[in-house]
């Protein structure tokens, strides 16, 4: 087992270090340096098919969910194409309306997890097409879609999932901006430039990577906390999620994730002296919004860690600490600003002495209901 962690402590870190190379992966083959355009040789959605989609659904469980709302952004900016995402054991007991001009995109890293398999089943059911997302080629889900995109990050051991995360929100820009592609709904000059960020993206995260000590020194600091609270705007949200699902999973300090401007319905109660923060402002656009709340929540006393992207350098004056990430798309952040959310809840765990790659209560597939 020593040797297949490749001399790191636990495979979570090991899945963490390779994602410059499952990324790499994700991307191979799938985008056409020449025409500089997305080329989906192997997925089977003609374009002709592709224009009639009128609607789409996205549904998975855990992580693989907030990947999912990471693609409705994406959809829904590049493509032009509505989209709603659901946990698929809710999807699959509500009813969902669908029509012939839908699509259902399921995300499974094992492709084995019950309830999306069956949300699968309901969609084709219904007579909606489904394509999946996936990292396991062969299983349930990769066999019974209409189409698959495979994510190719290799296997992923720690039950925490990371790499696998990060390849499937990279599968959901290259869907989405296929798509856009065939819709003719972004410029030439604009797909470039996100095809130009999306290569830069694997040395982006190693030179995050090259941080980890840093944010080892936060994770100290943090460990006997009893809550913690993430918190950001838009895609920043979905990232959020995944960051405070991963440090409960690992960590088992309670975490709890909010939409930014939702703070001041509720959890503004929960904030006090010393709470700490971790409040992400990657898009620009949001900023000053993002400024406020951390100026409403360092009013109550909140001690915050900003993420944000290196030319960003205002964030550091509202903030106690700041983590600087490579610049890139906006689109894009989410592959970067992850990374030191992983590296938290992992040096957190370690810090605890947890059991890092099986954590108690949970398992890698969840095949039951
Ligand atoms: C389990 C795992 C999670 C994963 C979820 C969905 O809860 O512990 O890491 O996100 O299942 O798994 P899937 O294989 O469908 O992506």
């Amino acid at each position: 087992e020593q040797a297949e962690k490749d001399g790191f402590d636990h495979y979570m870190l090991k899945e963490i270090h390779e994602q410059p190379r499952s990324l790499r992966n994700t991307m191979a083959g799938r985008i056409d340096e020449a025409k500089r355009e997305i080329a989906m040789p192997d997925l089977g959605l003609l374009p002709e098919a592709v224009k009639e989609i009128e609607k789409i659904y996205i549904v998975a469980c855990g992580t693989a969910y907030h990947a999912g709302m990471i693609g409705k952004h994406v959809f829904e900016s590049l493509a032009h194409i509505p989209v709603e995402v659901d946990v698929a054991s809710e999807f699959r007991y509500r009813n969902p309306l669908f029509s012939q001009k839908m699509l259902t995109v399921v995300v499974s890293q094992s492709g084995e997890t019950a309830d999306t398999l069956a949300a699968l089943r309901e969609a084709q059911r219904n007579g909606s097409r489904v394509l999946a997302i996936t990292n396991v080629v062969g299983s349930s889900i990769a066999r019974e879609a209409d189409y698959v995109i495979t994510t190719n990050a290799g296997p992923e051991i720690a039950v925490a999932s990371t790499k696998a995360y990060t390849s499937q929100v990279i599968a959901f820009y290259l869907l989405g901006l296929y798509f856009a592609q065939v819709k003719q709904t972004i410029a030439a000059n604009e797909r470039e430039a996100l095809l130009h960020a999306m290569t830069q993206l694997p040395d982006q995260v190693e030179k995050i990577l090259t941080h980890a000590d840093e944010i080892r020194a936060y994770a100290a600091s943090i460990k006997d906390e009893s809550q913690m609270f993430f918190i950001g705007r838009g895609l920043d949200y979905a990232v959020s999620l995944e960051g405070s699902l991963k440090l409960k999973e690992i960590s088992y300090i309670h975490s709890e994730a909010y939409a930014a401007g939702e703070l001041k319905h509720g959890t503004l109660a929960l904030i006090e002296e010393g709470t700490r923060v971790v409040a992400l402002s990657t898009q620009a656009h949001l900023h000053e919004k993002m400024v406020s709340n951390i100026t409403e929540i360092k009013a109550r006393g909140a001690v915050v860690l900003g993420i944000a992207l290196e030319d960003n350098m205002e964030l550091h004056r509202s903030v106690d600490d700041v983590c600087l990430i490579p610049a890139t798309h906006p689109l894009l952040a989410p592959i970067l600003s992850v990374i030191p959310l992983q590296l938290i809840s992992y040096y957190t765990a370690v810090a605890l002495g947890n059991d890092v790659d099986r954590p108690r209560n949970l398992a890698k597939s969840v095949t039951v209901e």
